[in-house]
């Protein structure tokens, strides 16, 4: 049984961390479900830790369908939450329940995530009403990356703060069942947090959130274009991989690999006739 959403908001109600992680593909994911990391996110940051982009922005739907039917097949426990990619929600309603859906019936995810506050809440509210759960994002919203001017701490003035506590509070009372509150000052986001009923998971937003969420990329050390301020680097994989190929390559040049561990022997007498 995967996890749901109710086990998850009673875990805000009994002061219990919510671990969250992304994962983009079959052999991470399955690793990550058996860790036991209850909430895993196909997030759009595979545009720019797995596919190359720039930003979030060119991520397409078959794009996110793709990696998200793949995390689906190698998990069992976890609740897996597809991303609604830029422009996917933002025309109509209309648009943003048959995206939703997507999600849900081509790509076996559990739930959907998208950016947003006060400007969402209808669509929030009408996808639950569907009956998909919806996972809210505010503070930095990297698809308006082009409107925010950067990728920069968000919620820093008066009007910015009490702005990002309404869209809380409009994503709540629209039926989202968590939010992600990206790059937010820590007091901000424990006020955030102590003011609505439903779970905050943090990235860059302190302590105080009901859970945290990281880019697994980040927190393995195999994504080396930069390392953002909020990310913990627990592994350096990049090092690992890279000393591994290196010693593959000399290998192979060197003519060690294959070792007769490696390969397939055949009756001689077969072999004889060929000769
Ligand atoms: O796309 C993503 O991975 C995200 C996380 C940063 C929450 O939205």
């Amino acid at each position: 049984m995967r996890t749901t959403i109710n086990q998850i908001k009673d875990m805000k109600q009994k002061g219990e961390k919510i671990v969250m992680l992304t994962a983009y593909d079959y052999s991470t994911a399955k690793v990550v479900d058996e860790a036991g990391v209850p909430l895993i996110l196909v997030g759009d940051s595979l545009g720019m830790v797995v596919l190359g982009y720039e930003s979030t922005i060119p991520v397409t739907m078959e794009e996110m369908l793709h990696h998200t039917r793949a995390v689906v097949r190698g998990t069992k426990q976890a609740m897996v939450i597809g991303d609604m990619p830029f422009m996917t929600y933002h025309v109509s309603v209309d648009d943003a329940l048959r995206n939703a859906a997507r999600f849900i019936q081509e790509g076996g995810a559990q739930a959907i995530k998208l950016e947003g506050g006060v400007t969402v809440a209808e669509k929030v509210r009408r996808i639950v009403e569907c009956g998909i759960p919806v996972m809210g994002h505010i503070g930095l919203t990297p698809q308006s990356i082009h409107q925010l001017g950067g990728y920069k701490i968000q919620g820093k003035t008066s009007d910015a703060a009490a702005n990002m506590l309404k869209d809380a509070r409009a994503l709540a009372e629209a039926g989202a069942f968590a939010i992600v509150l990206e790059t937010v000052p820590t007091p901000l986001a424990t006020l955030i947090t102590q003011k609505i009923n439903i779970p905050t998971i943090g990235i860059g937003a302190g302590i105080g959130c009901d859970g945290q969420v990281q880019i697994i990329n980040d927190i393995l050390g195999s994504f080396t274009d930069f390392v953002p301020k909020h990310a913990k680097q627990y592994a350096r994989l990049a090092d690992i991989i890279r000393n591994a190929v290196t010693e593959y390559y000399n290998e192979v040049k060197a003519g060690s690999f294959p070792t007769d561990k490696q390969s397939f022997s055949m009756d001689e007498s077969v072999l004889a006739e060929l000769k």
